[in-house]
């Protein structure tokens, strides 16, 4: 019996200390004084009984936002309340990014003197912001400056107190160094006109011997020629945009270096003007065929890499339409590579035996064959084209809009 009591007593001596130790911890937070927070920034520390307010597991009704601003200009962080709920207490810290769990950097402004006490984690000045008053609020917004020095990317981190017993923890947000993406995402809409213009320039040989009466190899070769040097001149600007960002993205170069490898590839092959009758000639023609087709799949994957980096159209990548559209436009691709592969296999039956026969059999025969399979192929090369411009629109759109 003796020790149950003794049991109880310590007990309730236990429950007092505690209850007054949460009380003096609680009115710390309300008057945003917990130092000893610089890292975990809870509000309440779990005591060794385990007593004690645990963090709100639900989706925190309240979030950060920022205006961004040039390299070393202060940002404007915002503390808000997503739904009805105010929130009384906060504590704000910025960190770096790959290192989310390590020390606040940089250095807040106070906005509203009233409502934000700075605070000075781990002796470096001003690096973490609580409130002063725990007046309810639904907006706080307050300046933060990134270290003079680095250019990388920060997460703000935050706890929220709604009131003594709710509170959320560790609501994060994500600043990526703004002036990052400003090369990469015109470089990477140079790339969508680029996959347009491969598109393009791989459909135009067929579609212009078919619709010209009998094949001109001379004023072909100038078109193949042209459109090569057309996506030379926008490849060569992209590959600039992309060297120059700041920080560099290596996977972006080198993926548009092999694009522009396999252009010059081509463009060499078609200005040695292989003569039709040459042995080299239908070799020299599947191997311009697979550069385009290669061309083709690169342009698609640089633009698939873009569109997964820039694109802030939704918190998750899932539920990001660029995303999903930039998907579509892969299967469209590859659907295009199969039908150059088939088309280029079919292409005797396509364009019949036109070079064979006099001019006025050759006319007939044309216009016969136009009637069954050229029709067909003009159609579907007309369907894929339009197609093509279509996504490249979307994908634009997507990639400045968001
Ligand atoms: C806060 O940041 C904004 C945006 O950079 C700036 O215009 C404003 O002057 C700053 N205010 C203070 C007090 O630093
Ligand atoms: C991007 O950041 C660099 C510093 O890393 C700065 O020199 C440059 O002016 C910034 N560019 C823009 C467009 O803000």
């Amino acid at each position: 019996m003796v020790p149950d009591l003794g049991n109880k007593y310590l007990k309730m001596w236990l429950w007092i200390v505690i209850s007054l130790e949460t009380i003096t911890k609680v009115h710390g937070y309300s008057n945003g004084r917990f130092p000893e927070s610089c890292d975990s920034m809870s509000p309440v520390h779990t005591n060794r009984n385990g007593i004690s307010y645990e963090p709100q597991s639900t989706d925190p009704p309240f979030e950060i936002t920022y205006d961004p601003a040039p390299h070393g200009q202060p940002i404007t962080v915002y503390l808000k309340s997503k739904q009805s709920n105010k929130f009384t207490g906060f504590m704000l810290e910025a960190r770096k990014m790959e290192d989310v769990v390590g020390p606040a950097v940089g250095k807040f402004i106070v906005l509203d003197s009233r409502e934000t006490r700075l605070l000075s984690c781990h002796s470096s000045p001003d690096n973490a912001v609580s409130q002063k008053l725990s007046s309810e609020k639904r907006l706080l917004a307050v300046n933060w400056t990134s270290p003079q020095e680095e250019n990388l990317d920060y997460t703000f981190r935050a706890t929220f107190l709604q009131n003594v017993e709710t509170f959320w923890e560790a609501v994060d947000l994500d600043v990526k160094a703004r002036n990052v993406t400003k090369l990469q995402e015109p470089g990477t809409v140079l790339m969508i006109a680029d996959s347009v213009l491969v598109a393009v320039k791989t459909e135009l040989p067929l579609l212009i011997t078919l619709l010209i009466n009998g094949p001109r190899l001379h004023h072909l070769n100038k078109v193949k020629i042209l459109s090569c040097v057309l996506c030379a001149a926008v490849e060569i600007p992209a590959l600039v945009l992309f060297s120059f960002a700041d920080p560099i993205n290596v996977l972006f170069i080198a993926l548009v270096c092999v694009a522009i490898a396999f252009n010059f590839m081509e463009l060499f092959i078609v200005c040695l003007r292989i003569e039709p009758s040459h042995e080299l000639k239908e070799i020299s023609e599947l191997i311009i065929k697979a550069c385009s087709v290669i061309h083709c799949i690169f342009t698609t994957a640089i633009i698939f890499l873009g569109v997964l980096e820039f694109d802030n159209c939704g918190k998750e990548r899932e539920d990001s339409w660029p995303v999903k559209v930039m998907m579509a436009y892969t299967v469209w691709t590859l659907l295009f590579v199969i039908w150059v592969y088939v088309s280029s296999i079919h292409r005797k039956t396509i364009l019949g035996g036109s070079k064979i026969g006099s001019s006025k059999n050759r006319k007939e025969r044309k216009k016969k064959k136009l009637s069954a399979a050229g029709v067909i192929v003009i159609a579907v090369q007309v369907i894929f084209g339009v197609g093509n411009l279509c996504f490249a629109f979307a994908v634009s759109f997507g990639i400045f809009w968001c």
